[in-house]
């Protein structure tokens, strides 16, 4: 039994609920029903009962990647909103003309094009780490070309294109060693392993919940509490603010701050149900199954005649992740989608130039 507890207008109300069952009942229809039933009592009761859902989905959030508070956790629409969030508020009160933001050829183009347009707004300038001969991201040059020009280095954890996972703590401690901050793109890192961010020690970090398991339209932002604090809000209105006059407004503390006009409730607790479900699994054992699958799947294709199959080999990494760009010569990457989607189901994406399975 749960006992659901919230104090309103000074009065408090208790309310016994049946337990949810992850394993019985895992479908985030489930959950959005649970919150959003209209309670015999009163409307009133289901809002609060939603809010607390909400919140509830935040703290399982920051648990799964043990962040020190849940208020660390800004629910964005995506990883591509929250790169945004961190591009506009951080990005444009703290970098000048001729600071470097450091990237790695290999991020995906929702953390490049953000840095893109405040670097133009800015006048900072990109500087891109380049591939090793094994295709993995390059990191001693990273290290070579970090300097106390360089205010943040923006890098995925794994790539969605190479399956190279990256030595994020110690890229960090470089880089807090000339005083820049770090930003890890964790969409490919968050669903398939353990992520603790505390001790990657990263000051920011996005990941997306349709990649989860959970429902498209809802991601996060961790940041660390003393960065969110001092940074200005991206959009406004809505629980972001404090106090609105005609003039000006003041604004609420983080991460209600970065959490403009209706939050997208329902998909917060779909991700919510969708940690439940992974936390359930486990993540140590997630990650063991899919390196497994992942050398399989690397070893099988390697038989498949004219294949070009992109990033490090298995053993070239500490461990390579589940998924393989590949290429087969003379023939266009929709044409094998489309096949391979025909025998057996896939995720791919067809408009790569090559396909990842
Ligand atoms: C490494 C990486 N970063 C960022 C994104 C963008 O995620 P979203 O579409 O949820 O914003 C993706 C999506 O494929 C990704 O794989």
């Amino acid at each position: 039994m749960r006992r659901l507890t919230f104090e309103d207008r000074g009065e408090e109300f208790d309310e016994e609920e049946d337990e949810v069952s992850v394993e019985e009942t895992f479908t985030i229809d489930c959950r959005l029903e649970e919150a959003f039933a209209i309670d015999e009592c009163s409307l009133e009761l289901s809002i609060a009962k939603a809010t607390n859902e909400y919140e509830l989905a935040r703290k399982k959030i920051a648990t799964f990647i043990n962040a020190s508070e849940s208020s660390e956790i800004v629910f964005t629409r995506n990883a591509t909103e929250a790169i945004n969030l961190v591009a506009y508020s951080w990005g444009l009160s703290n970098l000048n003309p001729e600071d470097e933001v450091m990237l790695t050829i290999a991020e995906h183009h929702s953390a490049i094009v953000p840095w893109q347009v405040v670097a133009q707004k800015t006048g900072a300038i990109l500087k891109y780490v380049s591939l090793t001969g094994d295709e993995a991201p390059d990191t001693a040059k990273l290290r070579e070309m970090l300097s106390r020009k360089t205010k943040i280095v923006v890098i995925h954890h794994v790539s969605n294109m190479l399956a190279s996972v990256l030595p994020i703590r110690e890229i960090v401690g470089w880089a807090h060693d000339v005083g820049a901050k770090v930003l890890v793109d964790a969409c490919q890192s968050v669903p398939h392993m353990v992520v603790d961010v505390q001790s990657l020690n990263a000051d920011f970090l996005v990941a997306s919940s349709h990649k989860m398991c959970g429902p498209t339209g809802i991601g996060f932002l961790y940041g660390k509490s003393e960065l969110l604090f001092a940074m200005p809000p991206f959009l406004g209105g809505g629980e972001m603010i404090s106090d609105v006059y005609l003039d000006h407004s003041t604004y609420a503390e983080p991460p209600s701050r970065f959490e403009a006009g209706t939050p997208a409730i329902g998909e917060a607790i779909g991700l919510g149900a969708a940690i439940d479900y992974l936390s359930e699994i486990g993540m140590q054992k997630i990650h063991d199954y899919e390196v497994e699958l992942s050398n399989y799947l690397y070893e099988s294709l390697l038989s498949v005649p004219n294949i070009r199959i992109y990033g490090p080999k298995p053993s070239q990494t500490v461990s390579r992740a589940a998924l393989c760009s590949f290429n087969i010569e003379d023939i266009h990457p929709t044409d094998i989608a489309t096949f391979l989607d025909q025998q057996v189901c896939l995720s791919k994406r067809k408009w790569s130039p090559a396909v990842v399975v």
